[in-house]
């Protein structure tokens, strides 16, 4: 089997996909207008979220039998058109799930006592100490959007620090520890609110200036889910008028964003999506593919 790496992959588990007998070309800068001359030449492609597959693509490669992505969400890949054309379609769904909650966990202490101001502060040779009174967060409502892998791994941890955590999540009727409440709710009772859920076509926009009017004043917000899930704008007015005293976003509508007006607030701490930036993520998502990759090559073979 012929597999193409489009993304970023480290090498060890390159070399198992070799020594398994996998023919792996390593062409992780290519480009949106080179693929379509190089992918059909492949039975399998290996992408993150730099590379997209979309239909078009899909389309002049008739050989393509597999398409891994290193990493949670599909939105990167048109993938019910994939498979309507007989592809496998492969996720790494649990790999990145504690990497992503400690990111969420940390911009709640980040937002809790204001550590990205106090720094600024003190580089510019400042002793502002009583700029920088906070609160804890042990106590507080965490209420969490989505309680999937990773909303469970923040709700773990969450409830560990003593918060109490409630959800929404139409699709999980309970989950341990955690009070499932309606939205409606849970924009009311919450003083922090993380995102955990995938962007579809339901959840677009769904967080826009009708949901930030029923929220607590003063909630903290944090988005390492997907950017667009949280209307832009909306956050924008709400951060501006103190209805959100304080918002962490590691993705964004447009990445990196075509408009940087959110990131200029100075109640805004930001990160380029780096959810799943940890070593730990990156050898289990290396683990991962290598193995279903593998895995998918031995059932190619005839009996
Ligand atoms: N920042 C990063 O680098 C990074 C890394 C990994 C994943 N993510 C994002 O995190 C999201 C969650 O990942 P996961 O592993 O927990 O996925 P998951 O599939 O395990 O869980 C997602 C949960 O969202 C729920 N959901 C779906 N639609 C919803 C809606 N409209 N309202 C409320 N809940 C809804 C589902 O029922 C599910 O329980 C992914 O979809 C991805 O977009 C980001």
């Amino acid at each position: 089997m012929k597999v193409l790496i489009c993304d970023k992959t480290e090498k060890e588990y390159i070399e198992q996909m070799r020594l398994a007998g996998l023919t792996v070309d390593v062409r992780d800068d290519i480009t949106p207008e080179e693929l379509p001359n190089v992918l059909p030449a492949y039975d399998g492609m290996v992408v993150r979220s730099r590379t997209k597959v979309r239909q078009p693509l899909i389309d002049v490669c008739p050989n393509l039998k597999v398409i891994v992505r290193g990493g949670v969400g599909l939105d990167t890949i048109d993938y019910e058109y994939a498979r309507s054309k007989g592809i496998a379609v492969m996720n790494t769904p649990m790999a990145s799930s504690a990497s992503v909650a400690e990111l969420a966990i940390g911009y709640m202490f980040a937002l809790a006592r204001s550590t990205y101001k106090a720094t600024t502060s003190m580089k510019a040779e400042k002793w502002e100490k009583k700029l920088f009174e906070g609160d804890e967060i042990g106590g507080k409502t965490l209420g969490l959007i989505g309680v999937g892998n990773i909303g469970k791994e923040t709700a773990k941890r969450a409830l560990a620090l003593g918060m109490t955590v409630i959800a929404y999540d139409p699709y999980v009727k309970s989950a341990d520890g955690i009070k499932m409440v309606t939205l409606d709710e849970l924009l009311a009772q919450a003083d922090y609110i993380s995102l955990h859920l995938p962007k579809t076509k339901e959840s677009a926009n769904m967080i826009g200036a009708e949901q930030f009017a029923k929220m607590k004043k003063g909630v903290r917000i944090v988005n390492c889910a997907r950017g667009g899930i949280i209307n832009e704008d909306a956050l924008y007015d709400a951060l501006a008028n103190g209805t959100v005293a304080g918002a962490a976003l590691d993705v964004f509508a447009a990445e990196p964003p075509t408009d940087w007006k959110l990131l200029k607030l100075d109640n805004v701490i930001a990160s380029p999506h780096i959810g799943a930036a940890t070593k730990e993520a990156q050898a289990r998502i290396g683990a991962e593919v290598a193995a279903k990759l593998i895995e998918f090559a031995k059932n190619m073979q005839p009996a």
